[in-house]
């Protein structure tokens, strides 16, 4: 009797070990993502949806001078960057929160306004260090690029006050390289 059950337990644990399935999520491709989200295109590279902007707004006057206008308090997207492509330098006048949500490694580059250059990997390996969430300071220059073997990542990205396209600038790689001629490298790789 012990025996059979022995044997049972072993054919049970075999048959749990070849039926384990990867979650669905991990075959998704850049195309579904798009497709499922309806990202659209951004400026700086890279895909985005707008998923919340907050309905109370913050008077300018109650603003500090970079801000041109009203802002509402918050808001946030969903913001995809497949293989082969990079978000380019720029920058913000609010803090901007990212989120790490799926697929495969990137590496956020920044250049803080007295010119230390910061690299940061987002992803899901925390035991190798990767972050899941990290925050952009607002006037830093900064881009990403998806690692090595990324197939693609897809993070959220929060600002608040919230986001307005006057409070976003690409960054000229020449006025950067000007700036900032020790980061050559990152400029050349990740400049507009
Ligand atoms: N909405 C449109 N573009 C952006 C962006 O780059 N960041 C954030 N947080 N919101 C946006």
């Amino acid at each position: 009797m012990k025996k059979i059950l022995a044997v049972c337990w072993l054919i049970f644990v075999i048959l749990a070990c070849f039926s384990k399935k990867e979650t669905p999520v991990t075959n998704i491709t850049v195309q579904e993502l798009i497709a499922l989200f309806g990202l659209q295109p951004h400026p700086e590279g890279g895909y985005y949806k707008e998923t919340y902007r907050a309905k109370g707004t913050i008077a300018k006057n109650a603003l500090p001078d970079v801000f041109q206008g009203d802002r509402n308090y918050s808001t946030a997207i969903y913001y995809l960057l497949p293989e082969g492509t990079k978000s380019q330098l720029h920058r913000l006048s609010s803090d901007e929160v990212f989120h790490f949500y799926l697929g495969d490694p990137l590496t956020v580059v920044e250049i803080t306004p007295a010119g230390k250059i910061k690299k940061t990997i987002l992803g899901q390996d925390v035991k190798a260090g990767q972050s899941l969430q990290y925050i952009v300071r607002a006037g830093n220059w900064f881009g990403a690029y998806p690692n090595q073997g990324s197939r693609f990542s897809l993070i959220g990205a929060t600002v608040a006050p919230g986001f307005d396209f006057q409070d976003f600038e690409l960054g000229n790689r020449l006025d950067l390289l000007k700036q900032f001629p020790h980061a050559k490298e990152v400029i050349e790789l990740l400049g507009h």
